[in-house]
């Protein structure tokens, strides 16, 4: 019987390939969240860009110990540099929420760091330390809830960005910045529609999420989300991810192009190139991850064969 979610180590090799593409991912990433932080905050802030600046330098190191790791990766070591990587991590997620305390309690009232782009780094940052607890723990998800997960996720940043990019544009930049808001809705649009398809197809999940879960249970959901639904897929769910897939490609698409023109000094923003090549890759990712769990689906409509008679029963004409 499928169960929702479940506590199975994953293979040796697939946790040591896991857990390297998930650090050198986000360790690059996340040092270079430490950069925008410091270049957003107001100048007279010389503790926090210090704080800031430390935290880069550590990110930075890590990601080198993650690559010389990876040229001939252990178990042990890898499981090592999880540890560490979910300590910095911590230590990151902890400093981005007291930066955004302090700007949207107004104690922070100058500089440019958009109170959303600190919740978005935040974000940012709890996906990737979960990610490592998960396979630190060995939690597996089902598919059709990892992936709703993951297009969850990636929608709400794939908008954020778009915002982002509308913000940073000069105003004189009338198309480039009519194109990033008209993304800016599309994505909105489809991060909806992942919601819908959440409690339609993992209502257990859904009920977990209005739960408190801080028991930790071997066997998630426990006493919650019992007597609903098994999660199951549906031929809709497939072809939303395709359309989801595609405007996030034209979406990287258009952050190639932009991206290209910061770096050749033909477009007027305060975009800097590294922070356009960051979105970019971030794009890219979104790309990989949700067309890696996609491949994974169950068949469309794979009932249990309990769900059957379940809904058998209870249909009201029959009655
Ligand atoms: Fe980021
Ligand atoms: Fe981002």
């Amino acid at each position: 019987m499928a169960e929702l979610t479940v506590f199975v180590p994953k293979p040796p090799d697939q946790f040591i390939q896991e857990s390297l593409r998930q650090n050198l991912f986000w360790l690059r990433i996340m040092k270079e969240h430490a950069l925008f932080i410091r270049l957003g905050l107001p100048c007279d802030e010389e503790a926090l860009r210090l704080e800031a600046q430390q935290l880069e330098n550590e990110f930075a190191q890590l990601l080198e110990e993650a690559r010389k790791i990876a040229k001939n990766p252990t178990k042990d070591a890898v499981a090592a540099l999880n540890r560490e990587a979910i300590n910095l991590t911590t230590a990151i997620i902890d400093f981005k929420s007291r930066v955004l305390q302090l700007i949207i309690c107004c104690i922070i009232t100058t500089g440019f760091n958009l109170p959303l782009l600190i919740d978005h780094i935040r974000r940012e940052a709890i996906f990737f330390r979960a990610a490592l607890a998960r396979l630190q723990e060995g939690l597996t998800v089902g598919p059709v809830e990892e992936l709703i997960q993951e297009e969850l996720f990636w929608l709400r940043i794939m908008a954020d960005h778009s915002k982002f990019i509308a913000h940073l544009l000069d105003p004189s930049e009338r198309k480039f910045f009519n194109t990033a808001l008209d993304f800016s809705e599309q994505f909105d649009s489809l991060r909806l529609h992942a919601r819908d398809f959440e409690s339609m197809l993992v209502p257990q999940t859904f009920e977990n999420s209005l739960l408190d879960d801080t028991a930790k249970p071997c066997v998630r959901p426990g006493a919650f989300g019992q007597g609903l639904p098994e999660p199951f897929s549906i031929g809709t769910l497939e072809r939303f991810t395709k359309d989801a897939l595609e405007t996030t490609t034209d979406l990287r698409d258009f952050k190639e192009t932009a991206a290209e023109l910061i770096n050749n000094c033909r477009i007027l923003s305060i975009i800097s190139p590294t922070l356009a090549d960051h979105v970019l890759r971030e794009a890219e990712r979104a790309i990989e991850d949700i067309t890696m769990l996609s491949k994974q689906l169950p068949s469309p409509c794979k009932f249990l064969p309990g769900l059957k008679d379940k809904s058998k029963n209870t249909d009201p004409i029959e009655e």
